[in-house]
């Protein structure tokens, strides 16, 4: 009999908090085996589940099958798929729905989804009943690389993104690489702008491994994705433990957000844009506005750009569907960003691929000229 083939096996990223501990688990097959990993972290073996349409399809028969070999009971909540969920009305569906679950303060929820699940339900548990534990079970690339992460949870107002929200750590999470396989290209892709920033905001060596490696990692070779993934979150852990609730360096990892956020909110948050091609377009204006600023040699978003192309990705504002707001109307939608302080935008620039920091100084001129150019 052919020896049967070794499991593949799973990394660990310790994010050291203190007492907010946790670890986050990087491998494949992790949805079958949550029983066993998130048992030992259960006071009573049930657990109440959230997720939505698309992932309930595709990822909750193997997540209830993994608890049931565990022994532990779930009740699930399927809420609809889309940012529109990131909303009061979800949020007050699923903290009625844990209530009426009697989900106690020692009880565990999981999140099972993307970032809006994991936003929505990590919001959710952070307020019932003064906070309770969660589990993020990141099916998209997106959530596994930043937003499963980190502890930033939150919900939209209809003024703006994540308006609302609190920071509540997850006490762990399972980030199964073989649930990428069934994400659309696109979404993968969108995943993979925020991979991409890891590298140009403080790791040039990454970049350089994703120049080589991004094209097979987007054709679905796992042990790419998991490395991918496994680099990502040691680079978020490492910026999180020393920086968790966003005094400083944690902006960092708002490269491109600036601008993507802009360009979002002007196409509405939906199909025309998503958050992870906004985030590589403004990762691509983030370096012209730096080159132009003469803080890095124009070769740095040239590459970028090359890179981005060569991974079908958007770059230019061009290649967005539909009519954009004019600069202005950009420039205002940029000066809403949550890192404005004092009235005064905050810019994430970098010196070179790898090498980012945050600063006020962008005169508006230069902004100017860049978005006169860049809406062609
Ligand atoms: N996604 C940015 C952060 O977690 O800080």
């Amino acid at each position: 009999m052919p020896a049967a083939a070794a499991p593949s096996p799973v990394d660990t990223i310790a994010v050291n908090l203190g007492e907010r501990s946790y670890a986050v688990r990087v491998g494949r097959g992790l949805i079958e085996r949550a029983g066993a990993e998130i048992a030992p972290l259960l006071r009573r073996p049930r657990l109440a589940v959230v997720t939505e349409e698309t992932v309930a399809r595709h990822q909750l028969p193997r997540l209830r099958a993994g608890l049931a070999a565990a022994g532990i009971a779930a009740e699930s909540l399927i809420l609809p798929a889309g940012e529109g969920t990131k909303s009061w009305a979800q949020l007050e569906r699923t903290t009625e729905w844990l209530i009426e679950q009697k989900i106690e303060r020692g009880d565990m929820v999981v999140a099972l989804g993307g970032g809006v699940i994991g936003d929505l339900v990590g919001f959710a548990a952070a307020i019932l009943r003064r906070g309770v534990r969660f589990v993020q079970i990141p099916t998209s690339l997106l959530a596994q690389v930043d937003s499963s992460v980190g502890g930033k949870t939150g919900i939209n107002s209809p003024r703006g993104k994540n308006l609302i929200g609190a920071f509540h750590q997850p006490a762990l999470v399972l980030a199964d690489i073989d649930a990428l396989d069934t994400l659309p290209a696109r979404d993968f892709l969108a995943g993979y702008g925020e991979v991409v920033k890891y590298g140009l905001l403080g790791d040039a060596g990454f970049f350089d491994w994703l120049e080589v490696n991004g094209p097979a990692m987007a054709a679905g070779d796992r042990a790419l994705r998991q490395e991918a993934v496994r680099r990502s979150v040691r680079m978020k852990a490492d910026i999180v433990e020393r920086d968790e609730t966003e005094q400083g360096e944690r902006a960092l990892l708002n490269l491109g957000h600036t601008f993507g956020h802009a360009l979002e909110a002007a196409t509405g948050y939906g199909d025309r844009l998503l958050h992870g091609e906004g985030v590589a377009i403004g990762c691509l204006m983030a370096f012209d506005l730096s080159s132009r600023l003469g803080l890095c040699a124009q070769e740095a978003p040239e590459r970028v750009a090359e890179h981005l192309a060569r991974m079908g990705m958007k770059r230019r504002l061009s290649e967005i569907p539909g009519t954009l707001p004019g600069r202005d109307g950009l420039i205002e939608l940029m000066a809403q960003d949550k890192k404005v302080q004092d009235g005064t935008m905050r810019f994430i620039l970098a010196r070179a691929i790898g090498d980012s920091f945050v600063t006020a100084a962008v005169p508006r001129p230069a902004l100017a000229a860049l978005l006169d150019e860049a809406l062609g």
